[in-house]
């Protein structure tokens, strides 16, 4: 579908990419060309991905590089990594991220959806962002969800919400890409960054596996009906990718298209109250 784009010389850098929808994005994005640096986890998966990747593609400019994405000290080791060994950085693509039906807590003493699918899109980005400036015109793409659609954000605690429900949280989760996304690309106007959100649709992947019981099952169950990895992958390729979007920042798609997000997604007071919070918790855990 993007056949006839060509990103040799790019360098695309994407989370979550050793399974489901950010695999099948570095895929396609290595087959366009780009060198792509994938993020995971778990440093066999990691190595396993870039060798089936590069053998699919025949590109072998792929390359891995591991960090827990919910521990923020993990997020800047990353970072550190990634200016010291990369001279440029033209996508960042923010995708890990996952569903908890139970509380957990994070190696910063978060709630882990909230520091696994914001803070990290969050303190990566903010980390890479001189990077991806001096290599503009550069995209950053924050996959996010309809799941956003109901949730309102608790300002004053979500990082430690007094009742726990896990699709509530997840929720209010990809509200916060969102809202992190029309806010930064606020900021990033006049430097050739450009910054959209985007919904990947109902996909078929390892999403809600994680959990134990009947939480798994249920997602098991469900994702029979859904969209394969590769479908779910297109519009974050197109994002990343296309002339069509050259230039085009601060908006949500689906399918390819821009699409109004939920009305709280678009209260402004919100968006700089996102930001101003997610430093703060940072810089709590993270001290300069
Ligand atoms: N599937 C859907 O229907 C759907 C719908 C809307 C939005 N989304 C969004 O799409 C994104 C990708 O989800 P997916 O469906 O592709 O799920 P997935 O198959 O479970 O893939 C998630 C990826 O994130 C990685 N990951 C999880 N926790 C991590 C951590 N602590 N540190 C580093 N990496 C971590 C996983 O690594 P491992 O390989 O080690 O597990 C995997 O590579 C998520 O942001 C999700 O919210 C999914």
């Amino acid at each position: 579908m993007n056949d006839n784009v060509n990103m040799t010389g790019k360098t695309v850098l994407i989370t979550g990419a050793t399974n489901g929808i950010g695999k099948e994005a570095a895929r396609g994005l290595a087959k366009l060309g780009a060198r792509v640096l994938i993020v995971g986890r778990n440093a066999q998966k990691c190595a396993e991905t870039v060798a089936e990747l590069q053998r699919s593609t025949g590109n072998q400019a792929i390359e891995a590089l591991t960090a827990d994405l919910s521990a923020m000290a993990e997020v800047r080791r990353l970072a550190d990594e990634v200016k010291a060994r990369y001279p440029r950085l033209e996508v960042l693509i923010n995708n890990a991220g996952a569903y908890f039906s139970k509380r957990l807590t994070s190696a910063d003493g978060y709630e882990m959806t909230f520091a696994l699918n914001h803070l990290s899109y969050f303190y990566l980005t903010t980390l890479l962002l001189d990077l991806l400036k001096a290599s503009a015109p550069a995209r950053i793409v924050n996959v996010s969800s309809e799941a956003h659609q109901f949730a309102r954000l608790n300002l004053v605690n979500p990082h430690k919400p007094p009742v726990y429900s896990g699709f509530r949280i997840y929720g209010e989760s990809k509200l916060a890409n969102i809202v992190f996304t029309y806010e930064l690309a606020r900021r990033l106007e006049g430097t050739g960054v450009t910054a959209n959100a985007m919904h990947p649709g109902f996909v078929r992947t390892g999403f809600g596996r994680n959990n134990a019981g009947l939480a798994s099952k249920l997602f098991g169950f469900m994702q029979r009906f859904a969209l394969t990895p590769e479908q779910g992958a297109d519009t974050i390729i197109y994002l990343a990718s296309s002339p069509e979007v050259e230039g085009v920042s601060g908006k949500y798609f689906v399918k390819r298209k821009a699409k109004p997000s939920s009305r709280a997604s678009y209260d402004q007071q919100t968006w700089e109250g996102l930001w101003t919070l997610s430093e703060r918790l940072i810089a709590e855990k993270q001290p300069v």
